[in-house]
């Protein structure tokens, strides 16, 4: 049995308008020990415009891996040399968005179909930087049932010297589908993901896709190096801190910690002049299931209490849903 990678064993995923710079600081808090992943960031934007608010991070979020969406070698390579000068740890290439603005612009789950192209982008973005590289991509386009479409796509992209791959565990369906849909109607194959560790059981494998709970968590790593945690992690965030403390061994956070954690936050971003809202909305899920999530929510949304940007708000709120007990926690 091959030696399983630990820096993967966590991580959490790349998601637009969500894993922001304030998201993955929350997510830090929660996970120590976890790999935290950017929202894509496209060449062109980073090519043409603010570099700093694209790449700009917290020094406590690494290891931090910046995901690209692109397929243009040169314009991938300009960008890794970005990614390297700012300090990231890891550079992704997104090759599993199947929305249609990214089909026109010949990046994301439709290059599956080309890893040869898929190999040299790898391999631009090594040269450039000097970094680990990943590639994060699904099981297959549209209807394919076909494993060996995979493991061809792997067994190409791996030669081009991308030793860590994230498999979103279910196809891209290129046509007829919203982004939303693919993330919810193709179903999910596990198996294929466990089928890839076996064959290639010196590259890093990640799986990603549906996992919703700790014994799910647990059950897939038992075949893989590492999972990745999207929309659970973002809807029900303790499930990130109790998967961080169960594989790490350090269950020494509570949610008051967190919170009290993102309130000394708030209170330095909002001298950077930083509007409270733009934390607080990645915190809502942070009582997910517990009693008072719905009080929890509604404080964390009150607008006019945001406009005041006050991170009092967060403090308050704590005390609503913990009471005498966040003190203690
Ligand atoms: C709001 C949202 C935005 C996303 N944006 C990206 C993205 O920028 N890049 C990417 O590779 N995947 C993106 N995804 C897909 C996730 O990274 C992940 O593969 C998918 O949600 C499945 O994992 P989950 O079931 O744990 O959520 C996004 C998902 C969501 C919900």
């Amino acid at each position: 049995m091959p030696a399983l990678s630990n820096a993967h064993r966590l991580c959490t995923a790349p998601m637009m308008d969500w894993s922001d710079r304030h998201c993955r600081y929350f997510f830090r808090q929660l996970a120590p020990h976890a790999r935290l992943y950017t929202e894509m960031v496209g060449t062109g934007a980073l090519l043409h415009g603010d570099v700093a608010r694209h790449l700009d991070f917290d020094p406590a979020e690494p290891p931090l891996a910046l995901q690209l969406g692109g397929s243009e070698p040169a314009d991938l390579a300009a960008c890794a040399s970005l990614a390297a000068q700012w300090g990231y740890d890891e550079i992704n290439l997104n090759v599993g968005c199947p929305s249609e603005r990214v089909q026109k612009g010949a990046f994301g789950a439709c290059l599956m179909a080309e890893p040869q192209l898929v190999a040299e982008c790898v391999r631009a973005l090594r040269d450039a930087s000097g970094l680990a590289v990943s590639v994060k991509h699904r099981t297959g386009i549209d209807r394919s049932e076909s494993y060996a479409f995979l493991r061809d796509f792997v067994g190409a992209v791996a030669e081009a010297g991308c030793a860590i791959f994230i498999v979103h565990a279910r196809n891209a369906w290129l046509q007829g589908l919203s982004p939303k849909e693919n993330r919810e109607v193709p179903p999910l194959r596990y198996d294929f993901v466990h089928r890839l560790k076996r064959e290639f059981p010196a590259l890093t494998i990640v799986l990603n896709g549906g996992l919703l709970d700790l014994a799910s968590i647990e059950t897939q790593l038992r075949g893989v190096d590492g999972v990745m945690l999207g929309r659970a992690a973002y809807h029900d965030s303790w499930l990130l801190a109790q998967a961080d403390a169960r594989l790490f061994d350090d269950a020494s956070r509570t949610r008051a910690d967190v919170v009290r954690a993102m309130i000394a936050y708030a209170e330095r971003q909002r001298a950077q002049g930083v509007a409270l809202r733009k934390i607080a909305r990645h915190m809502l899920g942070l009582y997910h299931g517990m009693p008072r999530a719905r009080l929890w929510r509604r404080l964390l949304s009150d607008s006019a209490r945001l406009a005041a940007n006050d991170a009092a708000l967060l403090a308050e709120a704590l005390e609503a849903v913990e009471g005498r007990f966040a003190d203690a926690a």
